[in-house]
C-alpha cells in the first residue's frame, strides 16, 4: 500500500544539536493524523522536512510513494505541488482580495482565467466563504482568514494538507468550526490531513491516528482511542491527563491544605475509563469500607467510543483507609490521587 507519508529513520541535526532523532512513522492515505508534543519537541522541524523546506540529515521521507529526501530535485517538484501547508498566522496577501488570494497559486501555475474562476468559486463555496470574494483580509475575522488559507492550500490538486498550530490564534468555538471544515474536506475530497499541535483538544476532535513527539523522538503512536484509553509514555499520559482534569470548586479550593490535620477530610480525585465507568464502584466502596463519602463533583466525557470519568470526593482521613481505598480502586483500574485535605 502507498502511504501518504512514510518516514524512516529520519534525523535532523542543526549546529551539532539533534533536533529530530531517528523518527519512523507512516500515515495512511485519506486519514487525519495528529503529531503532538510539547513546545520544542521538534514538530515544526518535522513539518519543514515534510514540506521540503528543510533537508533531512539522514533517513528517508516518501510522500505519496515518492522519495522527497533524495538529492534528485527534479523528481520532487511535482510531488511538492500536491502538498498544501497552513500556519497559525494565515500568511495571506493583504493587498489581495479573498478571491485573489485563493487564485494566487493557480496564477503562478499559469491556469486560464476561466479555470481560475471555476476552481476558486468552487473551493470558496466548500469552505463557506461565498459572498466574501471581494473582501480584503483586514475585513475578515480570524476564522474567516483561516478559511481563506485553507482554500488557497486546497485550490491546486492538493492531496496532503499540513497544518502547523493552525488553530492557535482562534477562540475555542471557531477552532471547532474549522476542525469540522477539515473533517468535511477530508471526507469529500479524500485529502490526507496532518495536524501539528501541542493542543490535545484539537487532536481529540478529529484525528484517526496520533504520533507523540518528545525531544525529537516519536515516543508513542497509535489510534486516537488506544492512546486515550491506554497511554503508555509519560508525555502522552500528561497530555491526555490535561484533557480530562477538572478543577476543584472554588469553595473547596479556598479551604484546601496539603497536610492532613486532626479530623480532616481527604479530597480524592478518581479517574476512570470505559469498563470502570460501567461498574457501581462508589456503591461498593461505601458498602465495603462503611465510608461516609461526600461527592464534590463528577463528570463523564465521551470521545469516540471511549468514555472518561472523573469524580472528586471526600471522606474522613486516616492513612490506612486511604491506602485501602486506593488499592481497592486500583483493582478496578481506577486511578486515585489525593488533591489535598480540608477541615471537616
Ligand atoms: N534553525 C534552527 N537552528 C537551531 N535550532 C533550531 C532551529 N530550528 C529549530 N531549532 C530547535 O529545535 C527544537 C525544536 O524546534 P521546533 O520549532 O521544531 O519545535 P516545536 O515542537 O515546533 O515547538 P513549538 O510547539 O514551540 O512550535 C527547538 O529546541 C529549537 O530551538
Ligand atoms: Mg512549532
Amino acid at each position: 500500500m502507498i502511504h501518504a507519508v512514510d518516514i524512516k529513520n529520519l534525523s535532523k541535526i542543526i549546529n551539532n544539536t539533534v533536533i529530530l532523532d531517528d523518527i519512523s512513522l507512516s500515515i495512511e492515505k485519506g486519514s487525519i493524523a495528529g503529531i503532538i508534543g510539547r513546545s520544542g519537541a521538534g514538530k515544526t522541524t518535522l513539518l519543514r522536512c515534510l514540506s521540503g523546506l528543510e533537508a533531512a540529515s539522514s533517513g528517508t521521507i516518501h510522500l505519496l510513494g515518492q522519495d522527497i529526501a533524495s538529492k534528485n530535485k527534479k523528481n520532487t517538484v511535482p510531488i511538492q505541488q500536491k502538498i498544501g501547508v497552513i500556519f497559525q498566522q494565515f500568511n495571506l496577501l493583504s493587498r489581495r482580495t479573498v478571491f485573489e488570494n485563493v487564485a494566487f497559486p493557480l496564477e503562478i501555475r499559469g491556469f486560464s482565467q476561466t479555470l481560475i474562476q471555476e476552481r476558486v468559486t468552487h473551493i470558496l463555496d466548500l469552505v463557506g466563504l461565498t459572498g466574501k470574494e471581494c473582501a480584503y483580509p483586514r475585513e475578515l475575522s480570524g476564522g474567516q482568514c483561516q478559511r481563506v488559507a485553507i482554500a488557497r492550500a486546497l485550490v491546486v490538486d492538493t492531496e496532503v494538507l499540513l497544518c502547523d498550530e493552525f488553530t492557535s490564534a482562534l477562540d475555542p468555538e471557531t477552532t471547532l468550526d474549522i476542525l469540522e471544515l477539515l473533517k468535511n474536506i477530508n471526507k469529500h475530497l479524500g485529502v490526507t490531513v496532518i495536524l501539528i499541535t501541542h493542543d490535545m483538544t484539537v487532536v481529540k476532535e478529529i484525528c484517526d491516528t496520533v504520533f507523540v513527539l518528545e525531544k525529537g523522538q516519536c515516543v508513542e503512536k497509535g489510534s486516537m482511542s488506544t492512546l486515550l484509553l491506554h497511554p503508555i509514555h509519560e508525555t502522552t499520559q500528561s497530555l491526555i491527563g490535561s484533557l480530562f482534569k477538572r478543577e476543584l470548586p472554588h469553595s473547596y479550593e479556598e479551604r484546601l491544605v496539603h497536610e492532613p490535620l486532626e479530623g480532616s477530610q481527604i479530597i480524592v480525585r478518581l479517574l476512570f475509563s470505559n469498563s470502570a465507568a460501567k461498574e457501581p464502584i462508589i456503591a461498593s466502596l461505601v458498602e465495603k469500607f462503611h465510608l461516609p463519602i461526600n461527592i464534590i463533583s463528577g463528570h463523564l466525557d465521551h470521545v469516540r467510543e471511549a468514555v472518561f470519568g472523573q469524580l472528586l470526593m471526600s471522606f474522613p482521613y486516616t492513612q490506612t483507609i486511604f491506602d485501602d481505598v486506593q488499592s481497592y480502586l486500583n483493582h478496578y483500574h481506577v486511578k486515585t490521587e489525593c488533591v489535598g485535605y480540608i477541615r471537616d
